[in-house]
């Protein structure tokens, strides 16, 4: 058995390089939180649950992922722009859910080198959270990873989000890095 297989079980076992996932197939998608609610929910609720799910390089989808983050860490979080918006988009695949024509939520992949990749910039817009909208775009950001080859992720998680990580599989591997600003960053580490 490939050392691969547990966490390509869990996403699902594609190998598309970049890949959109229609309302119905997230509503029957056995593996994350979001399904079971996404397919119960009133229609209040379910403009706050993603419909569509698009990974990929695109410039439109950059932009979608932009808003989000800028909604997101900026406008709420009070991150300098520069941080957010720190150049590596372009060479960045991006994974953005929507209702409608709307992001939700977002995450970026980068390819360090040595098949080893970095999700970052992981933002829900607030409305949205507690769903299962964060762990949606974390899996597919992983479906997309293993796709590609990856064998390891690493990420560096505010503190308070650590343990949505950790219920992702990824486990905390150095010491924590306090900012100027007070905000934690834990460094962790997923090996597929
Ligand atoms: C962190 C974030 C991405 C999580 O997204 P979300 O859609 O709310 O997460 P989900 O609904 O998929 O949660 C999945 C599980 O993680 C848990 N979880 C989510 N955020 C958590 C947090 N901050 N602390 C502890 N647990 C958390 C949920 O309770 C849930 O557990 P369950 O499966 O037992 O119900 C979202 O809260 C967010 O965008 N926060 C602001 C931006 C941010 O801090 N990004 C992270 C930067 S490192």
């Amino acid at each position: 058995m490939s050392k691969y297989d547990p966490l390509w079980r869990r996403v699902g076992g594609e190998t598309s390089h970049s890949f959109v996932m229609t309302f119905d197939q997230i509503r029957e998608d056995p593996v994350r939180n979001g399904a079971r609610q996404a397919g119960t929910s009133s229609s209040r609720e379910r403009c706050r649950v993603p419909d569509r799910l698009m990974v990929g390089r695109a410039r439109t989808l950059r932009d979608a992922a932009r808003l989000v983050r800028r909604q997101v860490f900026v406008d709420e979080q009070g991150v300098p722009e520069d941080e957010v918006f720190d150049g590596a988009d372009g060479r960045a695949v991006h994974v953005v859910a929507f209702t409608g024509e709307d992001p939700l939520a977002t995450a970026r992949c980068l390819e360090l080198g040595s098949h080893i990749w970095r999700v970052g910039q992981v933002a829900v817009l607030e409305p949205a959270r507690g769903l299962g909208t964060g762990t949606l775009v974390m899996r597919a950001a992983l479906k997309h990873i293993v796709s590609c080859g990856g064998v390891e992720i690493v990420l560096a998680a505010q503190s308070g989000a650590a343990e949505f990580y950790r219920r992702l599989g990824f486990a905390q591997c150095a010491p924590g890095d306090a900012l100027e600003s007070g905000v934690v960053l834990v460094p962790m580490s997923l090996t597929l």
